[in-house]
């Protein structure tokens, strides 16, 4: 009877589906935030310093999460090729956080040390002179504009606010570690340093 009242009400029924959904939902997130696996940096993640800060944002702002996934998977095939498999912890200064679903290039979480800064440099310059058959599109303007201090300076405040443990000497010095240095320079430190704090064990 009750339930007749129910599908007859498009009213209540939206609300009654509101409430449904939102119980279903805040179990799932809820766990999410009080588990300290996924809100405490795994052992040694600092967050970004100033010249990684500005490459990851290169990274985002080219799109090369279109092609890259920076998660590996706890399956023999992956850690196999990639090293240990990710953790949440080691994610907990990505805002967004890069995870990807799409692999046309391998997976970069532990791309860090893997290769010299000088192939990194000849890689994104032009793929095709290192690898013959990449289909990887090249970005050789990043060799010539420079990072711009002030907004990673910025950044770093806004990302404070957020509670990422950056001090006010971090902040103060941001302008001056990024001086002169070229998009290129940022982007190949944040791919050098992606994944080594795990793969160090
Ligand atoms: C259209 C797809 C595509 C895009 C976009 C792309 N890549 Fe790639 N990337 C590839 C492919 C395919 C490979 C494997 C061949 C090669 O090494 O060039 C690769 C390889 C790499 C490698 C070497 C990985 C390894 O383990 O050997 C790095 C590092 C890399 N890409 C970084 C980047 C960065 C940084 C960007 C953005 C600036 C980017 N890629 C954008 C397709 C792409």
């Amino acid at each position: 009877m009750s339930h007749d009242k129910i599908e007859k009400n498009i009213n209540l029924m939206s609300i009654l589906i509101v409430v449904v959904i939102s119980i279903g939902g805040l179990i799932e997130i809820i766990p999410l935030m009080a588990s300290s696996a996924a809100t405490e940096p795994y052992e040694g993640i600092k967050p970004y310093p100033a010249l990684q800060l500005a490459g990851r944002d290169i990274y985002i702002r080219e799109g090369c999460y279109g092609c890259h996934s920076q998660q590996i998977r706890p399956f023999r095939s992956e850690t196999e090729r990639y090293g240990p498999y990710s953790v949440a912890g080691e994610f907990v200064y990505d805002r967004p956080f890069q995870f990807g679903s799409k692999r046309t290039g391998p997976d970069l979480a532990r791309v860090g040390k893997r290769y010299s800064d000088e192939w990194h440099r000849l890689h994104l310059m032009q793929p095709k002179e290192l690898v013959p058959d990449s289909n990887m599109p090249a970005y050789p303007w990043l060799a010539y504009a420079t990072v711009d201090g002030e907004l990673v300076a910025r950044k770093m405040r806004a990302l404070r606010v957020l509670g990422d443990p950056y001090s006010d000497d971090d902040i103060a010095a941001a302008a001056d570690v990024v001086s002169g240095k070229t998009e290129l320079d940022a982007l190949v430190a944040y791919l050098q340093n992606l994944g080594t704090v795990r793969s160090a064990r």
